[in-house]
């Protein structure tokens, strides 16, 4: 079953709540929430408090993507903040720190993931497979909403497609970047099955349109 998890990086964050109930009454599956440090990325997002805020406001599944450097730090105050699934970057921390990080959330309940940038392998994910919840291929360099899809990171996916059905893995495949009504097909065709979408949600009117769309495409 493919799923829509709208990025509430492209809404409008002054009438958050509203925004998010329009997604999940529109279909959304996921709610993904960018954080963003200005270290790991070169731009500052929304943190803890949004994350308290919108926990109180929505029973909906928040996917918390974290690109932060040495994550293993928040792990317990994403979680108490009210993260449903907690995805990392590989490349944020040592692979001792990764491992850490990932299973630290799982002690807490969670489900987690774990994401590579462009320009990281996809064998970089290959030894912590086993407990993921999540892979996320980035199809644009994290950082910022609204740019265009590249399309070179298919194979990427399709590897990823490939090692999670030989390997009878229990892990979903979610592609970040780019996703709009042209690119959903080509990433469900190389294998994704949870579709974030940022500006191509939020530059429609109506989100409930848009997200089955994507998901029809
Ligand atoms: C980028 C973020 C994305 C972003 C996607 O670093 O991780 O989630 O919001 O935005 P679009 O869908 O506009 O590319
Ligand atoms: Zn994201």
């Amino acid at each position: 079953m493919i799923k829509i998890a709208p990025s509430i990086l492209s809404a409008d964050f002054a009438k958050l709540g509203q925004e998010v109930d329009e997604c999940l009454q529109g279909g959304a599956d996921y709610i993904h929430f960018d954080v963003m440090d200005g270290e790991f990325v070169p731009n500052i997002s929304i943190g803890i408090p949004v994350l308290k805020s919108l926990r109180k406001h929505t029973d909906g599944f928040i996917d918390v993507h974290l690109m932060i450097d040495r994550p293993v730090r928040y792990v317990e105050t994403f979680v108490n903040a009210g993260a449903d699934l907690l995805t990392f970057h590989v490349e944020s921390d040592s692979e001792e720190n990764i491992l850490a990080a990932v299973k630290k959330t799982k002690e807490l309940g969670k489900k987690v993931g774990l994401s590579v940038k462009p320009k990281t392998q996809a064998d970089a994910l290959y030894t912590y497979m086993e407990l993921l919840d999540l892979v996320l291929v980035m199809t644009v360099e994290p950082g910022f909403g609204g740019q265009s899809f590249m399309a070179d990171m298919l194979p990427k996916i399709e590897t990823f497609a490939k090692y999670i059905d030989e390997h009878h893995l229990n892990c979903e495949l979610e592609v970040d970047g780019g996703v709009d009504i042209k690119t959903a097909p080509l990433v469900k065709q190389a294998g994704a099955n949870v579709l974030v979408a940022g500006s191509a949600v939020f530059r429609e009117k109506d989100r409930g349109q848009i997200i089955q769309a994507l998901r029809e495409v």
